[in-house]
């Protein structure tokens, strides 16, 4: 008796974990609702990439501009000039010896693709909230902010989707609405023998939480 109690204890247990992922809202009559489904997640964060943000000794760090490319950053030697490594419009992110750039691609089911990488100005802090969806955008609002690690081999992101008042939908009166949507997902990392960092997600979707009249 008590494992049959147990047992349907687990039951209960296992089919609302399955329920954690909330459904999308139901729009007001006559209104169009988006979906916004992510198909390609991939994010880089190498050992040694350039973080102009949270590492101190980067942020300070200076090399050898030689020409188009990096020389050894030794001020005796370097046969060009000596700037911060972290100044904008350097013609590279991948100093001497740094590793490859961290990079972030977010691809969604109805076109919307965001890409950040590290280019010195208009900076996306990769992990900590908004991301790179086309300068285009910017003044029409749409935001999908992204928060996670490559530290753990796997753990939960977590993903915000403002449409923005510039990209509001019709609905069948005239009126104007945008919704915001939310939601955690599994984030898997690996990590190569140099500790870089290759993060993926499996096609999740962002449900839609909240709208509001435009
Ligand atoms: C359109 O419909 C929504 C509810 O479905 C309502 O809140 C809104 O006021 C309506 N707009 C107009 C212009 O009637
Ligand atoms: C500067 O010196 C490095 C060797 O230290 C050489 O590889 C590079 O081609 C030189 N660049 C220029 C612009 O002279
Ligand atoms: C991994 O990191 C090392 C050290 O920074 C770098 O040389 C190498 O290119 C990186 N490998 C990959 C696959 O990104
Ligand atoms: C990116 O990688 C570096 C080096 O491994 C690590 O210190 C940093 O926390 C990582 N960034 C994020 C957002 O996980």
């Amino acid at each position: 008796m008590a494992t049959l109690v147990f047992l349907s204890f687990a039951l209960l247990v296992c089919t609302s974990a399955s329920q954690l992922q909330p459904r999308s809202i139901t729009p007001p009559d006559g209104c169009p609702i988006p979906t916004w489904r992510v198909n390609t997640f991939q994010w880089y964060n190498g050992s040694h990439s350039l973080d102009c943000i949270h590492n101190e000794a980067d942020i300070d760090a200076r090399g050898c501009l030689c020409g188009h490319g990096w020389c050894e950053p030794d001020p005796a030697t370097c046969n060009g000039t000596m700037v911060n490594l972290c100044w904008t419009g350097m013609p590279s992110y991948e100093p001497w010896g740094y590793g490859p750039l961290e990079t972030l691609t977010i691809d969604f089911d109805d076109g919307l693709a965001c890409h950040d990488e590290y280019i010195g100005y208009r900076i996306h802090d990769m992990g900590y909230g908004e991301t790179n969806c086309g300068y285009a955008d910017r003044g029409a609002g749409r935001i999908v902010a992204f928060y996670g690690t490559t530290n753990l081999e796997s753990s939960t992101g977590h993903m915000d989707y403002t449409l923005g008042d510039g990209h509001a939908m019709k609905c069948e009166n005239g009126s104007s609405i945008t919704y915001f949507g939310s939601t955690d997902f599994e984030l898997s990392c690996t990590h190569d023998a140099f500790y870089n960092a290759t993060c993926t997600a499996p096609i999740f979707e962002v449900p839609v939480l909240s709208y509001k009249w435009v």
